[in-house]
């Protein structure tokens, strides 16, 4: 009888256990930044690097493959800004086709500030025109071993003649 009355405990405390050590911590890191993707100027930050033939006569441009290396900085001016936070490497990709929805796979490669020499792994839906996407943290390094968690994007400022864009991203981290 008693036999039989603790193993249920037991079975619970051993999927209760093993959870929280595979992902996630006890810590719980925010940080705001701002990011900045520069396709236009002599110095873009996003290039394209491939299409498909249906892409440039895609209303959502349904097919393009951009990599990116784009400045992360505190505030929204990327020119007032003293030293970069960091920078997001990676590339999105042109997902949707009705819809402009971009399949975002980047690292926010800390390079300033408490977290320098750290990153988070973020892969997410952006559906641009959306005032709020939210992404998923996967994962990091440093200080943000097993993260988990979420990233939430508003754009800041966009340019549609030329598509530069500044979007607030808020991290809300698990580590
Ligand atoms: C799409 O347009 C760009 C410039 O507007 C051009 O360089 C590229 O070759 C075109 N791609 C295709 C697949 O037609
Ligand atoms: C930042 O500087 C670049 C080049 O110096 C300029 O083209 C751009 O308009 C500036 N942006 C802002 C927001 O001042
Ligand atoms: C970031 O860390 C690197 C490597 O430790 C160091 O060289 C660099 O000076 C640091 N940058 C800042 C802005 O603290």
């Amino acid at each position: 009888m008693a036999a039989a009355a603790v193993l249920p405990l037991l079975l619970l405390l051993a999927a209760a256990s093993p959870a929280s050590a595979v992902a996630g911590g006890d810590k719980q890191t925010h940080i705001k930044l701002y990011w900045h993707d520069v396709l236009s100027g002599a110095s873009p930050t996003a290039v394209r690097v491939a299409s498909a033939a249906v892409t440039n006569t895609s209303k959502t441009s349904f097919g393009a493959v951009v990599v990116i290396d784009d400045p992360l900085t505190e505030g929204p001016d990327l020119n007032s800004s003293t030293t970069p936070l960091g920078r997001a490497q990676g590339t999105y990709i042109s997902a949707g086709k009705d819809e402009v929805a971009l399949l975002m796979n980047m690292n926010f490669v800390f390079q300033a500030g408490a977290y320098n020499g750290s990153t988070v792994a973020i892969m997410g839906r952006n559906p641009v025109f959306d005032s709020v996407r939210e992404m998923a943290v996967v994962g990091g390094t440093g200080v943000f071993r097993m993260a988990r968690g979420y990233a939430q994007a508003r754009t800041h400022t966009l340019d549609l003649n030329t598509g530069d864009a500044t979007v607030e991203y808020n991290l809300y981290i698990n580590h």
